[in-house]
């Protein structure tokens, strides 16, 4: 685990370097950090570990962690390189039920070639007819997921998930640009990544923190979550909003409406909301 630092809210390539030694079996990099929807240098977090090879002699793969990017970026930016075109990386994962379009249960587990999936970790059966290899941890599991998500490939096609994909960026952007204009708003990450970004409450607002804020949302049915940042950032306090298919352009106005007028109130309290202080001593404690 790489602790964030200052601004830098994922994996470098330093850092990735830096905790590497003989014992390392792989980097894993993120492509959809869960705490600001920003995608980690994956190019160059390879680039960095070759020349850790060239200069230290290890040889360290890296494995793509694209639970949500996986079905993200090779629709909306098909240039950024991040996956088996990097040598370096041996393996990714991408979760069907996010980005995917798919109902929970279905992820996904690529390796770049079979001499990247250990040999032992493939249990032969004959007894099925035939020779079958299987690799899990149980052996009987539903397809149903699985056929799910050919449908949605078959249905949809590549220009179909580009769409549904390209618009949620563009509601995210919608709403990312709609409340860094409400004022005491400041914006961690915009959507350019995943469509997913997360904004904080400017250093002076003392009276409600994002816990309030987001309290007021849920109010309406709009589940935006408030959180702390992990380690060593976890003075920093945000909320969250991740789009997905189905919030429309005409949905994101009514949050962006909504937001702005509880924003408002909130801005116009002159002492801090009565029964918050405790939790508010703990968003504000750093
Ligand atoms: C970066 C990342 N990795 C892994 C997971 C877990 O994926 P799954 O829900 O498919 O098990 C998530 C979210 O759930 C995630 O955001």
């Amino acid at each position: 685990m790489v602790p964030m630092e200052g601004e830098r809210y994922h994996l470098s390539p330093e850092e990735a370097v830096a905790q590497c030694d003989a014992n390392t079996i792989g980097v894993v990099a993120i492509l959809g950090s869960t705490f600001d929807g920003s995608y980690e240098p994956v190019q160059e977090i390879a680039a960095a570990l070759d020349a850790l090879q060239r200069d230290r002699g290890l040889d360290v793969p890296v494995h793509v962690d694209a639970a949500s990017g996986g079905f993200v970026a090779p629709f909306i930016q098909p240039r950024l390189e991040w996956d088996f075109r990097i040598e370096r990386v041996q393996s990714i994962n991408a979760s069907g039920h996010k980005y995917g379009l798919v109902y929970p249960g279905v992820g996904w587990a690529i390796w770049r070639n079979q001499e990247a999936l250990p040999k032992d970790l493939i249990f032969n059966v004959n007894y099925l007819g035939g020779n079958m290899p299987t690799f899990a941890l149980n052996f009987s599991r539903p397809g149903s997921e699985v056929i799910a998500q050919y449908f949605m490939f078959v249905s949809l096609g590549r220009e179909g998930y580009r769409r549904v994909i390209q618009n949620a960026q563009d509601v995210a952007r919608q709403l990312s640009s709609g409340i860094a204009e409400i004022g005491p708003y400041r914006l961690l990450s915009q959507g350019d990544d995943l469509p997913v970004f997360a904004f904080t409450l400017a250093p002076e607002i003392r009276n409600y923190s994002v816990f309030d804020v987001s309290d007021r949302l849920r109010e309406r049915g709009w589940l935006v979550p408030a959180y702390t940042f992990p380690a060593n950032r976890q003075d920093l306090s945000v909320l969250r909003i991740v789009v997905r298919t189905g919030m429309s352009h005409d949905m994101a106005e009514h949050l962006l409406e909504y937001l702005g007028e509880q924003t408002e109130f909130l801005q116009s309290l002159d002492a801090p909301l009565p029964g918050q202080e405790p939790r508010l001593r703990k968003a504000f404690a750093h």
